[in-house]
């Protein structure tokens, strides 16, 4: 593994905000970003069995749980006590849509191995702000959650979650229509672009800075812009991946392009 830099921008960050002292770590490949974050994520579940996990989907997880599979596989990590929260889901989406995060989550994780619980918003709901209220809920019961891990939005959306530009700190599980800047990304990841949903239920920020730790993953030039402002500039709901910086327990692990403005 070839670690390029651990950025000095923490020890910055240190004296700006005392709260904040986030550990960045960038990557020469996308593979080295996989291997951290599912030893992350395995050493987690190695220290506390029973953890309670915060995940994402999207493309940026896709290697990190093909390692955890593969570990599971060679009987290097046990998951059976594990109760996995998924950030969000679009909505409106059929649950056996292949884009759905439903459908997602049970290709590259669920199917794979034995967990205690899996929740995720369900998509197929009536009400998006009755499903909203009962994962919610759901929720609460659990948390603190033990470790969170996020992408973060493409170009300038920043978000975490789906918590898009305008998300305050104090927000919860709700339904968030989707930012045109996501939904031009993300259309391009289905078959017929013009089948994306018009929004998602997600955790809110309030729900993401509770958990206990949180490691923020990110691949790629596309990333980049987000990442520079999730740590720079002023902390507000403009810019949402900015709210971590009032987190005491953050890593960031990127790869080169994703840290390419980290100096
Ligand atoms: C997905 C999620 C989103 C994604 C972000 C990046 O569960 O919460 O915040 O992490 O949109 O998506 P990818 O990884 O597809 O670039």
């Amino acid at each position: 593994m070839q670690l390029l830099k651990i950025s000095e921008y923490a020890r910055n960050c240190e004296q700006q905000s005392p709260r904040f002292t986030p550990e960045i770590y960038i990557f020469e490949t996308t593979t080295e970003v996989d291997t951290f974050a599912a030893t992350r994520l395995i050493e987690q579940v190695q220290a506390k069995p029973a953890s309670i996990l915060t995940l994402p989907t999207g493309n940026t997880p896709v290697g990190m749980y093909k390692q955890v599979v593969n570990a599971y596989n060679q009987r290097l990590t046990d998951l059976h006590a594990v109760t996995i929260f998924n950030l969000d889901e679009y909505y409106p989406i059929s649950q056996e849509h292949p884009n759905s995060y439903a459908a997602i989550m049970k290709r590259h994780l669920i199917n794979h191995l034995l967990v205690a619980a899996w929740h995720i918003p369900n998509g197929e709901a009536k009400d998006p702000e009755l499903e909203a209220e009962r994962y919610k809920q759901l929720l609460e019961q659990h948390q603190p959650i033990d470790l969170a891990i996020l992408g973060i939005g493409p170009g300038t959306t920043c978000h975490i979650g789906f918590n898009e530009k305008g998300s305050s700190i104090g927000s919860n599980v709700r339904y968030v229509p989707l930012h045109p800047e996501t939904k031009e990304a993300n259309a391009k990841l289905f078959d017929n672009p013009r089948d994306i949903p018009d929004g998602t239920i997600t955790q809110g920020i309030a729900d993401i800075l509770q958990a206990k730790q949180i490691l923020v993953i990110a691949k790629g030039t596309s990333k980049a812009w987000g990442i520079n402002r999730a740590l720079k500039g002023p902390v507000s709901s403009d810019a949402p991946a900015s709210f971590l910086r009032l987190h005491p327990n953050v890593t960031f692990v990127l790869d080169k392009n994703a840290g390419q403005y980290i100096q």
